[in-house]
């Protein structure tokens, strides 16, 4: 059975990880209070103790503004951190499975979809932070899958975080009744958490390397938020006063953090398109009005 130690374990991913995999995998699954991933030495001891043969590695600080006002912790949480744990892995020789993030594109002036070979220029904190990480890792050389994840959503689930994600953007817009603006001109992946934690076994087979991992998606923010009301029976009446078209925001130059998934499909991972990717999640909660 594989022994896996999870970071971040209360997060909107790993605390649905730990859930899913509670009866199949050893877990040590910590959040923050248990385990600051700052303190080098208590990481260590963490390994020493519980010896894992796997490790997920998710903990970071994973909002952009919060990275922007914080520089300094955000490179101490989201970069050294992970090269701490990335040196850790190697020692114990665990394998180990680090999230990336489309953001290390954001400042790209081609437009997206961006392959692995695509030279990423990263013009946040967060994207800058966690591309470092990814370069620190891979001079390690540790056995370690790099996933970079396009925008994740899950549905609310009882005493988990629901994470900052489109459905719950545009679902509590509807239920307030206080509209929420999306832009025509932004394009990203939108997945299913679970499309991605479904596969989790699959993806540490993956040889070591960068690997990209979310939905392809043709529609624009303003066109995914619209069917995700579409799709759980809100009238068109509904959706033009709940969603709001920001056709001014980025329309000089469209925002396209799309990823290519050519190379992660090869390997043998199977990602939905986001059409796809929200009807399955809302059929897997039996989701209809
Ligand atoms: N969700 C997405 O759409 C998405 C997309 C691309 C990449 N990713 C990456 O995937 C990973 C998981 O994302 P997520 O959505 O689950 O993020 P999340 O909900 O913010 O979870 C990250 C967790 O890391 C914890 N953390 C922050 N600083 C820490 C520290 N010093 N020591 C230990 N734990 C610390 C946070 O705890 P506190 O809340 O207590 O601070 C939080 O629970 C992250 O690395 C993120 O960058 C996510």
């Amino acid at each position: 059975m594989k022994r896996v130690l999870i970071t971040g374990g209360k997060g909107f991913l790993m605390s649905r990880t730990t859930k899913t995999y509670q009866d199949q995998w050893e877990i040590l699954s910590l959040d923050r209070t248990q385990l600051d991933i700052t303190d080098h030495e208590a990481v260590s001891q963490t390994f020493e103790s519980f010896q894992p043969t796997h490790v997920i590695h998710a903990a970071a600080i994973a909002m952009t503004q919060v990275c922007e006002d914080h520089p300094d912790l955000a490179y101490r949480v989201n970069t050294e951190a992970a090269e701490h744990i990335a040196k850790e892995c190697k020692k114990h020789g665990a394998k180990l499975l680090f999230f990336s993030t489309e953001q290390v594109f954001n400042g790209n002036k081609e437009a997206g979809p961006y392959t692995v070979d695509t030279v990423p220029v990263p013009d946040t904190v967060y994207g800058q932070t966690k591309y470092a990480a990814e370069k620190a890792i891979q001079t390690i050389e540790a056995d370690a899958v790099i996933l970079r994840l396009s925008w994740l959503f899950g549905l609310p689930e009882r005493n988990l975080p629901n994470g900052y994600t489109l459905f719950w953007d545009v679902f509590s817009a509807a239920l307030r009744h206080q509209p929420t603006q999306a832009s025509p001109n932004e394009f990203r992946g939108v997945t299913c958490a679970y499309d991605l934690i479904d596969q989790f076994d699959s993806i540490f087979a993956l040889p070591a390397g960068i690997y990209h991992f979310g939905s392809e998606n043709t529609m624009s923010r303003y066109e995914t938020a619209r069917l995700i009301l579409k799709e759980i029976n809100i009238s068109e009446a509904i959706i033009d006063e709940t969603i709001l078209c920001a056709s001014e925001k980025f329309k000089d130059h469209p925002r396209d953090l799309r990823l290519d998934y050519t190379q992660t499909k090869i390997a043998g991972i199977s990602i939905l398109p986001t059409e796809e990717s929200i009807r399955k999640e809302l059929a897997a909660f039996h989701y209809s009005l």
